[in-house]
């Protein structure tokens, strides 16, 4: 078991997977942490799809790239001009790519996680995300520590109700994200960010804690 410092700072997007199959036991393994997660009042009101139908992943893509396609790949480009902390332009120049890579190759990446909530007739509320992205963050977390790569994406959620259709999801069920895992072509990496002080403060916003 590797420490559990050295997986959070090194669980990254990864963008570039390669085709090959990851076993079920692992699949399972990840699941298992999704639903050890903390969900509001416990309700675990979530639903897993773990997708390997090339077919179904062909025509979510085509959704994924439309977003992409239709403003977010500008997006991208525009953060050139205002780089996030603790990133370089060669690294964010790299992340534009990796991007563009995923957007392209996403079906083709042997398994998806599709994590869902049952939203019930009244569809989603602010806070319904915050009972379903623990779980997403277990499931990184855990992909990492079994030297399986994955990135959380949301990006399909531009044409949720699509995506959903295709998915076979009943209408008081949304999906929240696709996690797409597989094994990475490159290699872990640290995470970046920038100063842990630039973002703390104490007692009351803008007065530094450290
Ligand atoms: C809410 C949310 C949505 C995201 N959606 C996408 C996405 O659709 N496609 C993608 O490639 N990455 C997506 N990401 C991944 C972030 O871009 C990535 O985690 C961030 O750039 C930090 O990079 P790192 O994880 O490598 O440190 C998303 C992350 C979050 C938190």
């Amino acid at each position: 078991m590797a420490d559990l410092d050295d997986i959070i700072f090194s669980t990254r997007a990864m963008r570039r997977l390669k085709p090959d199959p990851v076993p079920d036991d692992m699949i399972e393994k990840i699941l298992r942490a999704g639903q050890a997660a903390p969900s509001g009042g416990n309700a675990q009101n979530w639903g897993f799809l773990v997708v390997k139908d090339p077919e179904i992943k062909r025509q979510v893509q085509v959704y994924y790239q439309r977003a992409y396609d239709e403003g977010v790949g500008k997006h991208y480009a525009e953060r050139l001009a205002s780089m996030p902390a603790g990133e370089t332009r060669e690294k964010l120049e790299r992340q534009i790519a990796a991007v563009h890579h995923l957007t392209v190759h996403f079906h083709e990446v042997p398994v998806w996680i599709v994590p869902c909530l049952d939203v019930g007739p009244r569809g989603p509320l602010g806070m319904s995300g915050a009972s379903v992205y623990p779980a997403v963050q277990n499931m990184l977390l855990t992909a990492r520590s079994l030297g399986l790569g994955s990135t959380l994406t949301c990006r399909h959620m531009m044409f949720g109700k699509e995506c959903d259709a295709i998915f076979g999801l009943p209408d008081n069920v949304v999906s929240f994200a696709i996690l797409p895992v597989g094994w990475p072509e490159g290699k872990f990496g640290p995470v970046a960010r920038g100063p842990l002080a630039s973002v703390v403060h104490k007692d009351r916003w803008g007065t530094p804690y450290f």
